[in-house]
Formats: C-alpha cells, sequence, structure tokens
C-alpha cells in the first residue's frame, strides 16, 4: 500500500467548514455570506486494495476497565464544579472565550495547582514569549520547577516535549497558533484547527494524558471553526464576562463525562482568578435598600441559585421614539413586559425614557426575572421603592398572569440565606416553602405589584 500525497484548492467556509469546489459568495451549507477562503489541502490517502489492512483493535466490553474515566479533582473549585469533579485522564477539553477574558489566567493557575501536587505538565503557548509567561506567572505565584513551558505549537514538536517532559497534562494556548507542517495553510485556518485538534485528541486517547485546548472566540461569539472543533473533543466549556466588570462565569456547553448545568463563578482580581463561592452575597454587596427603582430576582444559573438585584429607571424624554436600554436583560423582553404592563395593569411608560440593568455583570436570560423586572418598572415609575426585604420569582405571561419556574424551593432557600422575609410567588407554586420566609402567592402582575405596596389595594 502506498501513500499518496497530493496538493488541491479548496474553498472552505470559516463558519461551518464546508467545502465547496468553486468560490461562491453565500456558503451553501450554512448561508454565511462572503465566509469562504481559498485554501490548499494535502490529502493524504492510502490508495490500493478494499481488502482487510491487518487485524482490527476488538475488546469484549467486559474486558474493559471502568476505572479509565475516573475525574481528578483540579484543585480549582469552580472549576472542579462545571466539570463534575475535575479532568478525566485521556479528555480532551476546549475552552473558549474572547480575548482577555483570562483562559490563559485560569489555566496556568490549574498548571501551577497540578505541579505543586508533584505531578508534571506542560504549557505550550504560541501566543506569548516564555518571558511574559515567566511575568505572568510570578504575579500568579505559579512558578514552579515542575511546570514546563514551551512556546513551538507545531505538532511534531509539542509530541517531541511530551516525551521528553512526560506530563500528566497538557494546555495547548490555543489552538489557533498551533500547526501541523504537513498542510500548507496558515495556522488559525479551518483546515489545521481541525487537523491539529485531531492529532492533539489521538494522543490524549491513546496515551490517557489529558488535554486543555484554548480556543479563541470569533466576534459572533463561535469559536474558530465551532462546529469542527465541537465534535472533535469531549467537553467544551465557554469563559463569558463582562470587559468592564470582574466577574467571569465558565459553564460547560457540551461535556461527555456529566452534565453541562454547572455554573462556575471566578472573580478577576490583581492576583488572579478568585473563585466565588457566595455570588449572591458579592452581587448584593453594593445594594442599598430602599432604592427606587431596584428589585431583588432570585433566579438560577444552572443548578445554582443566584440572587441578582435589577435596575429600572424611567425618565421623562424630549424624544418623539423614547429611549429603550437593557443591560443584562433581553430587550425583546423588556418591550414585552412594557406592552403588558400597558395593556393588564393600565400603566403605560410609552412616553417615557426606560432604562433597565442587572447589576453585577449578570445575564438574565431567564423568565423567572419578569416580575422583579416589573416591580423595578413600576418603582421606578411611581417612585416608591419596593420593601427591601421583599423578593420576586415568576415568569410573567401575555395576559398578566404569573407563571411558574423551576427550582423556586431552592431560590427562596438562597433568599432566606440573605436575609429575605418575603417572597411573592407565582400562584401555581403551591407547597413551596423556606426556612424565615413568608411565602405569597399571587396569580397576576397587579396582584404582585400590590404586594410589594406598588398599586393601592382594593
Ligand atoms: P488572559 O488570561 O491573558 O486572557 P485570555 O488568555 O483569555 O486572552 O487575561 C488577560 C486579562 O486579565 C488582562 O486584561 C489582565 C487581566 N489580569 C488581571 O486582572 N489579573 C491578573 O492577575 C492577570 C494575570 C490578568
Ligand atoms: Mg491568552
Amino acid at each position: 500500500m502506498t501513500a499518496m500525497a497530493k496538493l488541491r484548492t479548496v474553498h472552505r467556509c470559516t463558519e461551518c467548514g464546508s467545502v465547496s469546489p468553486r468560490w461562491v459568495g453565500r456558503c451553501p451549507e450554512c448561508d454565511t455570506w462572503n465566509s469562504l477562503v481559498e485554501e490548499l489541502e494535502a490529502s493524504v490517502r492510502a490508495t490500493g486494495s478494499t481488502s482487510s489492512p491487518g487485524m482490527a483493535k476488538v475488546q469484549a466490553m467486559s474486558d474493559v476497565s471502568s476505572s479509565d474515566g475516573q475525574p481528578s479533582p483540579t484543585g480549582i473549585d469552580e472549576l472542579d464544579r462545571v466539570l463534575g469533579g475535575g479532568l478525566v485522564p485521556g479528555s480532551v477539553t476546549l475552552l473558549g472565550g474572547e480575548p482577555g477574558v483570562g483562559k490563559s489566567t485560569l489555566l496556568l493557575d490549574l498548571l501551577a495547582r497540578r505541579a505543586a501536587s508533584g505531578e508534571r505538565v506542560l504549557y505550550v503557548s504560541g501566543e506569548e514569549s516564555a518571558q511574559q509567561v515567566r511575568s505572568r506567572a510570578e504575579r500568579l505565584g505559579a512558578v514552579h520547577p515542575q511546570l514546563f513551558f514551551s512556546s513551538d505549537a507545531a505538532v511534531p514538536l509539542v509530541l517531541a516535549a511530551i516525551d521528553q517532559v512526560r506530563p500528566t497534562l497538557v494546555v495547548i494556548d490555543s489552538i489557533q497558533t498551533a500547526e501541523e507542517p504537513d498542510i500548507a495553510s496558515a495556522p488559525g485556518s479551518i483546515v489545521q484547527v481541525r487537523e491539529c485538534a485531531h492529532r492533539f485528541t489521538r494522543v490524549a486517547k491513546t496515551r490517557s494524558l489529558p488535554f486543555v485546548l484554548v480556543g479563541h472566540v470569533t466576534k459572533e461569539g463561535g469559536l474558530a471553526g465551532p462546529r469542527v472543533l465541537e465534535h472533535v473533543v469531549d467537553t467544551v466549556l465557554s469563559f463569558e464576562g463582562e470587559r468592564h466588570h470582574a466577574l467571569r462565569l465558565l459553564r460547560a456547553t457540551k461535556h461527555r463525562f456529566g452534565s453541562t448545568n454547572e455554573l462556575g463563578l471566578f472573580e478577576m482580581t490583581e492576583a488572579g482568578l478568585v473563585g466565588v463561592p457566595d455570588p449572591s452575597g458579592l452581587f448584593l454587596a453594593d445594594r442599598r435598600s430602599d432604592v427606587i427603582g431596584s428589585a431583588v430576582v432570585a433566579t438560577m444559573e444552572g443548578q445554582r441559585p443566584l440572587l441578582v438585584e435589577v435596575q429600572a429607571l424611567v425618565a421623562d424624554t424630549p424624544l418623539s421614539m423614547p429611549r429603550r436600554s437593557a443591560q443584562g436583560i433581553d430587550s425583546s423582553r423588556l418591550a414585552m413586559l412594557l406592552a403588558v404592563l400597558d395593556k393588564r395593569v393600565n400603566l403605560s411608560l410609552a412616553k417615557l425614557d426606560v432604562y433597565v440593568s442587572a447589576m453585577g455583570g449578570v445575564k438574565l436570560n431567564e423568565p423567572g426575572s419578569d416580575l422583579a423586572l416589573c416591580f423595578a418598572l413600576i418603582s421606578s415609575f411611581l417612585g416608591t421603592p419596593v420593601p427591601a426585604d421583599l423578593l420576586a420569582c415568576g415568569e410573567v405571561g401575555l395576559g398578566g398572569e404569573v407563571r411558574q419556574v423551576a427550582q423556586t424551593a431552592r431560590r427562596l432557600a438562597e433568599g432566606s440565606r440573605l436575609g429575605f422575609r418575603r417572597a411573592v410567588v407565582p400562584e401555581s407554586a403551591r407547597g413551596v416553602s423556606a426556612a424565615g420566609i413568608e411565602v405569597i402567592r399571587v396569580g397576576s402582575v397587579a396582584e404582585a405589584l400590590r404586594v410589594a405596596g406598588l398599586l393601592p389595594s382594593l
């Protein structure tokens, strides 16, 4: 059998990775405009017979050891929470996020902890020089003789470094700088990213060596070559945060070894990333009671209850088209709630500017925050504060009815822990209770507003 290398030109979509023989303005697969780029592809194919190439590796299921898949803790609690215990031997994890969010910082911390526990670990960074990494490591207290560094992200050199160091964990920062020299395309191209990820995955599996690959996220929010990478790796983690906030959220969007429901929270500090075990406490730390236009919502992020302050400001405007601004809150959700308040409660904010914001850089994309948002809006509209000890949780329907949301009891328990004494919940949340909290069930937004003292009682 001979291996034949031939070069051919293909046009590949940078969004979905599909190949087209000719350049076209719009990708025939994913319909993205102007996403096709010309690439030289070296395809190495075995030619020849269709007969069996030799022995295939077949094992009886009963002979496969089950202890392989046990996660081992990373030492970073918030990361372990998201990974469901830690890194599984031979697993490949992709850590995606925008530049500057803190991916390298998190992974350097991870490597240093592993090194400090007596393991040999390898950090390959095609992004930064050894000096840059060293000075960052000094700041993080991550300089350790068992932590090895290589700035060469060409696949054969990474493999050589692995043979030399014999690490128990490899971090590639980033997969976009990794390069398979046999392939003519530039690093970062779809072909290179996919091929390198495949090569590292094979090494991970054959040597039971866990890999973490860093992936930059493009402006549109996808990982470069998103679909291509996501099905190659075992786990995809996404690291998010607002540029002007210290809060960082880590979640799994794919996880072969556990649930994708957990959320990890970090704060970016002078000394690197610090886990936030009590996020509600952090979010409410700056809250002043009896502020007009402020309400607290008990929301869920995965399996984690979070208390978040939402604020609204309703103001007179000289504009004929009043402004609507929403931060951390879906603007179409805001528009809907304004329409419901207008039609069902007869409170019209149509001629006023409306600003709403979820504090602390949190994104509230869960309908459970509807009720609190209505409280904040009407509180600002009337100039009356929402009682400081009152918590709200419920979805608002188009008919002005208040609907149930998942895990109400857990949300209330978190509220109780942080000193809330009353909670407004949907009528249908029967039997829900939490120690130290008076549960007030309501059927409609109007009723909820009455409980909050924002509408005169009937
Ligand atoms: P970095 O880990 O380089 O981000 P990424 O690898 O995702 O591109 O993080 C860079 C940002 O983090 C940078 O803006 C500075 C900030 N930072 C701190 O605030 N404290 C620290 O201890 C470190 C190392 C970085
Ligand atoms: Mg980086």
